[in-house]
């Protein structure tokens, strides 16, 4: 059982396999946390301290009692208004006008099975696997309610969070901010992970000590960004990829967000996830109510490798859905820097037939097939196929290139609208634009309003017409600006539009989900601008960024991996010199970096010498090779790319049988000092022999000497190497 509710202590109790998380209804009914950690038994309220504090208040309950203060005692849902000065998950905007809340412990339920979240998307899991935890707050004055939810994935180390605000009141109430997850830590030194970047840099490292005054990330774009990521880590200044505790917080979310770590008065650390504040005031009337959505929680006290490998499997299993999600994907071939506008039905063919002719195994139409979208400036919204540029149907199109063997895929980017479109010009008044201002341009584009239900339904009409005429197996979801401009004209208020925006996303892709389970959705925002939990129940793969250059998406893939599963990650071989970039890199380097991901290609293959075409072949039979023990296996950082020579990585099999190594050269000098890369994961004291060379190696002096990188001429040099346990 993963929850246990002891009667005399007052605890509730979350066990994971290797975790614990404890809070305790105290004596005046708040919900204090205790503990989350190491797995642990017991009773743990000897933690809490209570001492007379200046200027720290004391509730009524606590008559002249000066040593209780909310404003020192850990909470699990900590509002404004009860004495704790900190920054709160919530504050609501009450009947009356103020804004306190003071949530008291009304009562709880357990039962079987995680809870699912209507129109949100949430892990899943069944009886088995899973139990939720219900626990019931209420401010008895404004009688609003905060339920909180927990699943509880005991095998998977993950907890998850979400929380429900009802108006059970009389008048009209607000939330004003909202965070489903709160993590307050009473005493250790702290470090904030997060990943910040910009378009075609996403997911960068940042580490950063927590200190006193609050550490903010989030996005005011209404979508996640490329800017910071909704994931964070929480991790003891020792920490390190093999040792010491960290915690991981990932919103399973895809509009705005922010995450907050500080210390207080008292050295103690709040960590909180969840909407933006600056841009969400969600109005309940009386018996509404706002249901959340829900925060992944993890624990390791085995390092920042394990924390990964946590939710690489809750994410890629229990989050991820349809027939692909365990499943090899399909290589695949993307026309955009092929040929990014300038393209023909004969052109595409030319391309599809050598890209079969490589082993490729699908072949993706990108941006540029649609109205008269012959360039960035118009045409979105019109999601008519151009026959004339096409030269056919795309039924025959898509025959066509299914006769070679390859299955087919096609762009779209239903959120968005030209103001050059007949679309726009039928319905001016369906893109975001504040009446009496001029919008904000982005790409030359505007954002449909999908707060409303009519555009979401129109929108999804024409892309439905488009999919049934012929034999789509995959889509590439695009979304190529942030928001601006927040304005609806049929909301009853504008605070909730960005969220309604959102769950009409939802509300298309479950409906796309649904209705073609079969079709394997590709996420993109520019790259990786909305690469998030969220996205993933729909699209369990997510093009990671729109830069392709082997030696930055060294960066970008590193940064990914502390959240999210290789198998989410979209990466292909492109050009050299790159386009982003104009870095050469080797055919061999850029096929390396690309197959730490869903593999594919991204370039004219009609411009390649037939020796790069050999190599393609050698290149797809090897990852083919791979591709399960690189999707499903134990994924480990080896080395920061961001600092070390060289960037190295690794996948082990659950079973520790065999591991694949690769690497790729970053920095070169003359008379190069030698790097030894060590090996992990493996079983210890066992001889593995490495493919390539033959050779024989133990386990144990692999991972505690590690082995030699060669020192060889050239820059961004690329390795791999194969390791099979003899048995
Ligand atoms: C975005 C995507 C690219 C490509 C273009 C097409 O930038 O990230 O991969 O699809 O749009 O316009």
């Amino acid at each position: 059982m993963g929850i246990l509710y002891d009667e005399k202590q007052k605890t509730i109790t979350l066990h994971t396999k290797n975790t614990t998380y404890q809070m305790q209804i105290d004596r005046y009914n708040f919900l204090l946390h205790l503990y989350y950690g190491k797995r642990a038994e017991g009773c743990m309220d000897y933690l809490l301290t209570f001492y007379d504090r200046g200027f720290s208040g004391n509730p009524y309950d606590a008559g002249s009692d000066k040593t209780y203060s909310m404003d020192s005692l850990p909470q699990e849902f900590p509002s404004l208004g009860t004495g704790d000065y900190r920054t709160p998950a919530c504050i609501i905007k009450n009947t009356d006008r103020t804004y306190s809340s003071d949530f008291r412990y009304v009562r709880h339920s357990i039962r079987d099975g995680k809870y699912s979240l209507k129109g949100l998307p949430a892990v899943y899991a069944d009886a088995a696997e899973a139990q939720t935890l219900e626990v019931v707050l209420e401010d008895r004055v404004s009688k609003v309610r905060a339920v909180l939810l927990y699943g509880v994935l005991p095998e998977y180390d993950v907890i998850t969070r979400s929380v429900r605000i009802v108006n059970a009141g009389e008048g009209h109430v607000s939330v004003k901010k909202l965070a489903p997850a709160c993590l307050d830590m009473m005493g250790g030194d702290y470090d904030f992970i997060t990943f910040y970047g910009r378009h075609a840099m996403e997911r960068n490292f940042q580490r950063l000590p927590i200190g006193h005054g609050v550490s903010k990330i989030g996005s005011l774009r209404g979508t996640s960004s490329h800017q910071y990521n909704p994931a964070v880590i929480v991790a003891e200044h020792d920490t390190t990829e093999e040792s010491g505790s960290c915690y991981a917080m990932s919103f399973v979310y895809s509009g705005g967000f922010q995450s907050e770590a500080g210390r207080d008065q008292y050295y103690q650390t709040r960590v909180l996830m969840g909407f933006s504040e600056e841009q969400f005031a969600y109005p309940l009337e009386a018996g509404e109510e706002f249901q959340s959505p829900e925060v992944i929680l993890s624990y390791s006290s085995e390092g920042l490798s394990k924390l990964s490998q946590n939710l690489h499997r809750c994410i890629r299993t229990h989050l991820c859905r349809g027939k692909y999600k365990e499943a090899v994907r399909p290589i695949l071939l993307n026309s955009w820097e092929a040929s990014y506008f300038d393209f023909t039905g004969d052109t595409l063919l030319k391309l599809a037939e050598q890209a079969a002719e490589l082993g490729i195994e699908m072949f993706v139409m990108d941006d540029g097939w649609f109205g008269k979208r012959d360039s960035e400036l118009r045409g979105l919204g019109d999601w008519k196929v151009n026959e004339e540029k096409l030269g056919c149907t795309l039924g025959e199109l898509i025959t066509r290139i299914n006769g070679m063997g390859l299955k087919f895929g096609i762009w779209i980017e239903p959120e968005m609208v030209n103001e050059d479109s007949d679309l726009y010009r039928e319905h001016p008044d369906w893109a975001f634009v504040i009446p009496g201002r001029r919008p904000n341009r982005s790409r030359h584009q505007l954002v449909l309003d999908f707060s409303r239900k009519e555009i979401v339904d129109h929108i999804y009409e024409q892309i439905c017409s488009v999919l049934d005429q012929g034999n789509v197996e995959y889509i590439k979801w695009d979304m190529n600006r942030s928001l601006a401009d927040i304005y609806s004209a049929t909301a009853d208020s504008q605070g909730r539009v960005l969220h309604d925006y959102v769950l009409g996303l939802y509300d298309f892709l479950e409906r796309i989900v649904n209705r073609y389970p079969d079709i394997l959705i590709e996420g993109c925002s520019g790259g990786g601008g909305r690469f998030d939990a969220g996205m993933l129940y729909y699209t369990p793969q997510i093009w990671c960024s729109d830069n392709t250059d082997a030696v930055d998406r060294l960066e970008i893939q590193y940064g990914t991996s502390f959240i999210y599963p290789v198998s989410s990650v979209g990466s292909h071989v492109s050009a050299s010199p790159n386009h982003q970039t104009g870095r050469l890199t080797s055919l061999r380097t850029r096929g390396v970096v690309a197959s730490a991901g869903t593999f594919g290609y991204e370039l004219d293959l009609n411009q390649l010498s037939e020796e790069e075409k050999d190599e393609i072949r050698c290149q797809i039979t090897y990852y083919k090779r791979y591709a399960a023990l690189i999707q499903k296996g134990l994924y480990y950082r080896l080395t920061n790319p961001q600092t070390a020579d060289a960037g190295a990585w690794e996948f082990v099999s659950e079973d520790g049988k065999e591991a694949l190594v690769m690497a790729v050269g970053t920095r070169q000098h003359a008379n190069m000092t030698v790097d030894y890369i060590k090996v992990r994961g493996l079983e210890e004291n066992k001889m593995y022999r490495e493919e390539g060379s033959g050779r024989l190696y133990n386990s144990t002096a692999l991972m505690e000497a590690g082995f030699p990188m060669p020192v060889e001429l050239g820059e961004y040099r690329a390795y791999q190497w194969y390791f099979v346990r003899e048995d």
